[in-house]
């Protein structure tokens, strides 16, 4: 359920790798209970975004608000413990260790590990309770995002950021993918997901942004953006 209150609000942000400017002055923000979603062609800026919302990177200018305090150039690891949770682009799995050990760090900040949130990633995803002493080293590459998901709810977050979570799988693993992400998302959680896969980021998520060279050029709600003649020629695949 979307309620009013907002989670998330970035305020004027700019952010840079030395002299290069990736994000020039971006402000958005993530309703509790909502999915949103970044589009953007490569290079945008929305890796760097998630990265410093999560406090990764370091922003230049502007602003982050989470859960009502300011955590703008916070520590990442104080990030986690107030309730936010990145799962970054390519699969950073554990390979030498199993899925259950993975699982297992992901609760890190908790100070019991929880045997029901456990219960709970495996049913969402049961793929992984079936291999939960496998290594994950040796798990395929969707399974291996879906461990890396999996991990990041493991700390219960109150906002679940993810980086390309489809990235290079065959569209049936993809549908699993955003199946589970609803599913997490309809169990609480709020969402903030970056996609190359529009129409799919769009059909799942409330409301979306566009980041085009480091700037949003368009923001409104999933339907707004998915009936859009600009988003649906460059995002959606459609010919004029
Ligand atoms: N460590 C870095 N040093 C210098 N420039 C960087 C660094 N990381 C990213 N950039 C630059 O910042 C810009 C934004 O990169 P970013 O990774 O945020 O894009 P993205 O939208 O996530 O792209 P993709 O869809 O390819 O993942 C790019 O021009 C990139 O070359
Ligand atoms: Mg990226």
């Amino acid at each position: 359920m979307v309620d009013h209150e907002i989670l998330l609000e970035v305020k004027k942000l700019h952010v840079g790798y030395g002299a290069i400017k990736a994000i020039k002055g971006i402000d958005l923000f993530v309703k509790k209970g909502e999915v949103v979603t970044i589009l953007g062609a490569n290079g945008a800026g929305k890796t760097t975004t998630l990265r410093t919302i999560s406090g990764l990177l370091k922003s230049t200018e502007g602003s982050i608000l989470f859960d009502k305090g300011e955590i703008t150039n916070t520590a990442a690891h104080d990030i986690v413990s107030l309730g936010m949770s990145h799962s970054p682009e390519g699969r950073k799995v554990f390979g030498t260790l199993s899925v259950e050990e993975n699982l297992l760090m992901g609760a890190y900040t908790l100070k019991s590990h929880d045997a029901e949130t456990l219960a709970w990633i495996y049913k969402i995803l049961p793929r992984l309770k079936e291999r939960e002493k496998q290594l994950a080293g040796t798990l395929s590459g969707g399974e291996q995002q879906m461990l890396a998901i999996g991990r990041a709810i493991m700390s219960k977050p109150k906002l679940l950021i993810l980086d390309e979570p489809s990235l290079g799988l065959a569209p049936v693993l993809v549908k699993g993918i955003f199946k589970a992400i609803k599913e997490i998302s309809e169990n609480g959680v709020t969402v903030l997901i970056v996609e190359q896969n529009a129409k799919a980021a769009l059909k799942l998520a409330d409301r979306g942004y566009v980041l085009e060279l480091g700037k949003i050029t368009h923001e409104g709600s999933s339907e707004e953006l998915l009936n859009s003649k600009v988003i649906q020629e460059a995002y959606l695949g459609k010919k004029k």
